[in-house]
């Protein structure tokens, strides 16, 4: 789906919206279902390009894959190639860990390096060292990955970051190791704890997840496994930042508080007002003040992917507000747009200082990145009068039904196709 997003701002937002499956946690999930055979199904699936990018590397390598409203089903049974060609590759980051799910199956893999948001130089380096600790023989000649390993050995990794994708690719390849694997300074974002859940749902023994120390050791794989895919913390942060850019009350049906407590409290600092109840936040919004200082982190930090909305949010917040980047080295490159609509940001290295603004005014801009164009989106519903956003490609990629869930809260939204 391409085409231009046109946004006629300055309205409050009202209602409810229902939270969709997380696209960070669906996607390992698929990788996963090539890295044992069986037959899978994936509930409260999103409707993603992403996931659409998934699913063609799935059928390429041989799974039959089929969706059944929101839920997926897969069956890896008949995978009969370990090859995933460059192009399908580089559609997005996560295709990175089907090295560890081709290993664990088919004790080889040969890939390219993986795409994913231009947010910094995001090399695999950390990935590939983990390979080799487990046995794997790894070759890097230009863009092109070679991995053979004739028996994974297993045994610990320390990560020197907790990279999300590393340690997912480790615990999909530790399924094809003859011992067990420990990784130390694991990551512990949600998506990561679902991952294990479900490889454990699948026949996996695994312990530890979330607490920085994950241990797996191979079982026998079930026959068929059946999952729910957890609410989208991004999305959900996405929608109560929009909310807090354009004021309003709204609902966010679906939605588990406990993976985005620091969003909330930020949130909470800016003047949002939140009632947490299980699976629904509602929240309202007036007028929003300053956050003095935000600070992005790994996993129980504020969410790297949540700073460019929160951003967003914050563009007409009475005073000044800080937000450091602490994750990716290149993340505010939606910043020339916002300043386009008239907000007023300083990047001093990697903090970005807002002074709040009376008031905003549309613009015609181009989405840098999926983030960055969620918060370009953000911007213009707070703006007065009519914005354009192009290169919608990137805010398709991990936003399901963004147009149809905004039209529902108020907002004037269309994508024109082009
Ligand atoms: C995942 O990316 C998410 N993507 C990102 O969400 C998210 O921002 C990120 O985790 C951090 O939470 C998916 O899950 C598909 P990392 P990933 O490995 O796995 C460096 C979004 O908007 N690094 O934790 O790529 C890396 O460059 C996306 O939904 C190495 O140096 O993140 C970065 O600076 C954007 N070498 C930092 O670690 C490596 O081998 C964190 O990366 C791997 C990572």
């Amino acid at each position: 789906m391409v085409g231009i997003l046109r946004i006629h701002g300055g309205r409050p937002l009202q209602g409810s919206v229902v939270i969709s499956g997380a696209k960070n946690a669906v996607l390992p999930l698929l990788a996963a279902c090539v890295a044992q055979s069986g037959c899978y199904r994936l509930e409260h699936c999103p409707h993603l390009t992403d996931v659409d990018a998934t699913l063609d590397i799935l059928s390429h390598l041989g799974c039959r894959v089929r969706w059944d409203g929101d839920a997926i089903e897969v069956d890896s049974r008949s995978v009969n190639c370990a090859r995933i060609p460059r192009e399908k590759m580089r559609r997005l980051r996560s295709s990175v860990i089907f090295l560890g799910a081709l290993l664990a199956r088919c004790s080889r893999a040969k890939l390219w390096l993986p795409g994913g948001c231009c947010i910094g130089a995001r090399p695999i380096d950390l990935h590939l060292k983990a390979m080799r600790q487990l046995g794997a023989e790894v070759e890097l000649q230009g863009e092109e990955v070679r991995c053979t390993a004739m028996r994974l050995q297993g045994g610990t990794i320390v990560l020197p970051f907790p990279s999300v994708g590393a340690t997912e690719n480790i615990l999909l390849a530790a399924l094809g190791c003859k011992e067990g694997v420990t990784v130390l300074n694991a990551a512990k974002e949600p998506e990561v704890v679902s991952l294990a859940q479900f490889l454990r749902a699948a026949g996996a023994k695994v312990w530890g997840e979330g607490t920085g120390e994950i241990h797996l050791t191979p079982g026998t794989p079930g026959q068929d496994t059946v999952f729910s895919v957890m609410p989208d913390r991004i999305e959900t942060a996405t929608y109560l930042c929009a909310l807090a850019a354009c004021g309003g009350k709204i609902c966010l049906e679906g939605a588990e508080a406990k993976y985005l407590l620091p969003v909330l409290d930020a949130l909470r600092e800016a003047g949002v007002r939140l009632r947490v109840e299980q699976n629904r936040i509602e929240a309202k919004c007036r007028a929003t003040r300053a956050v003095k200082a935000l600070r992005t982190g790994p996993y129980p930090g504020f969410p790297t992917d949540a700073q460019a909305p929160m951003m967003a949010a914050l563009l007409r917040a009475q005073g000044i507000s800080c937000l450091e980047e602490t994750v990716f080295e290149h993340r505010f490159r939606h910043v020339k747009a916002l300043r386009d609509m008239g907000a007023n940001i300083d990047v001093l290295g990697q903090t970005a200082v807002i002074t709040g603004v009376r008031r905003l005014h549309g613009a015609d801009v181009a989405a840098t990145d999926l983030r960055g164009g969620a918060a370009m989106v953000i911007a213009a519903l707070g703006a007065e009068g009519m914005s354009q956003i192009r290169e919608t490609k990137h805010i398709f990629r991990g936003y399901d039904g963004l147009c149809q869930k905004l039209s529902g809260l108020g907002a004037r939204i269309c994508l024109q196709e082009g």
